[in-house]
């Protein structure tokens, strides 16, 4: 297949369904929203949101938003209090992200939300964005379409100058309309928290939240200190390891006989990206059902998203 790359899709009917065609295939498709340009993946396939910090070249796994058509794909996801109820149906869709309370059963890959029991969610209102969202008929997880510490992109040729033949497809859906990305709040029960000011103000949302407490530290979310609070395992993380350790839960890269789990027994740095945060998770169970105090990793390589796993590695072993 010769195939032009990245495609460039119009917003049409058939440009529609090839994003979503796309999608369905693990692929990464970079769509318009009216905040910015997002970097789209099926945020069901662990894989296809490797290639999204893989092509962003992001250093760190920071959580992604999911992007859903409608509140009833938001209700599957994500647990709903009533705060963020009247919040939705006041704002969405539109540019307001909500962090809530991640139902484990969703199926979301854990990639996404880089092991967070929170997940940031919006319902977007570019037509074209709506549209695809609809024929592609589940979450789609992006991040806005640009190389990490690079600025948001608000136009197709934004993303196609950043993002090169990392993206497999750019839809085209002209400049977004916004220029700036969705304002980010935490509901937890009956309180909010503004995360992060965007296309929506403040103003709008407080007399609905009431005064809204900041927690505006941008990155907050990637301080090392704040991932550890939320997801560092009980048992104790040595890395680069040999596994020699009988007496701790091992956790593999490339072949091995004794690890208990593996990342990626072909050693492929995206199915280890991609396992990584269900595996952590996973052995830190098994320490605490069979009573051990140690979870040991091989190495693993740090060049590409290597980089990003040893990095949270490195936080879960500190
Ligand atoms: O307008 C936007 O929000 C665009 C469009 C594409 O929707 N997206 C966007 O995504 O700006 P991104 O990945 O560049 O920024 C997402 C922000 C990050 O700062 C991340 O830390 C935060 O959302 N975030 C995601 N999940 C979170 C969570 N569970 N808790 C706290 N913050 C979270
Ligand atoms: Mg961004």
């Amino acid at each position: 297949m010769t195939l032009r790359h990245p495609e460039i899709l119009s917003p049409e009917p058939a440009g529609i369904t090839r994003a979503a065609d796309l999608l369905r295939q693990g692929g990464l498709v970079a769509l318009p929203t009216e905040t910015v340009y997002g970097l789209g993946a099926d945020a069901r396939n662990g894989a296809a949101v490797a290639r999204v910090y893989e092509a962003k070249g992001r250093p760190s796994f920071n959580p992604l938003i999911v992007h859903v058509a409608n509140v009833e794909a938001v209700a599957e996801i994500a647990e709903l209090p009533v705060l963020a109820k009247d919040l939705a149906v006041a704002f969405w869709p539109g540019p307001l992200t909500l962090v809530l309370p991640l139902k484990p059963d969703a199926g979301i890959a854990g990639l996404v939300s880089a092991g967070l029991p929170t997940i940031a969610i919006r319902i977007p209102a570019h037509p074209v964005a709506r549209a695809v969202l609809e024929a592609f008929g589940g979450p789609v997880a992006a991040p806005s379409a640009n190389p990490s510490g690079r600025i948001s992109p608000t136009t197709a040729a934004h993303v196609r100058n950043g993002l090169g033949t990392r993206v497999d497809a750019i839809l085209d859906g002209g400049a977004c309309a916004v220029g700036l990305e969705s304002t980010i709040v935490a509901v937890d029960g009956a309180t909010a928290r503004l995360l992060r000011e965007g296309g929506l103000p403040r103003e709008a949302l407080e007399p609905l939240t009431g005064l809204l407490s900041e927690d505006l530290t941008p990155g907050r979310v990637e301080a090392p200190g704040q991932l550890e609070s939320h997801y560092a395992p009980v048992a104790k993380v040595t890395m680069n390891s040999d596994l020699s350790d009988a007496l701790a839960v091992r956790i593999g890269f490339g072949p091995s006989e004794a690890a208990e789990f593996n990342l990626s027994p072909s050693g492929d740095l995206r199915e280890a990206a991609a396992r990584l945060f269900d595996l952590l998770h996973a052995a830190d169970a098994m320490a605490r059902e069979t009573g051990v105090d140690r979870i040991a990793v091989a190495p693993v390589p740090d060049t590409g998203l290597g980089r990003a796993i040893n990095d949270r590695l490195k936080r879960a072993s500190a």
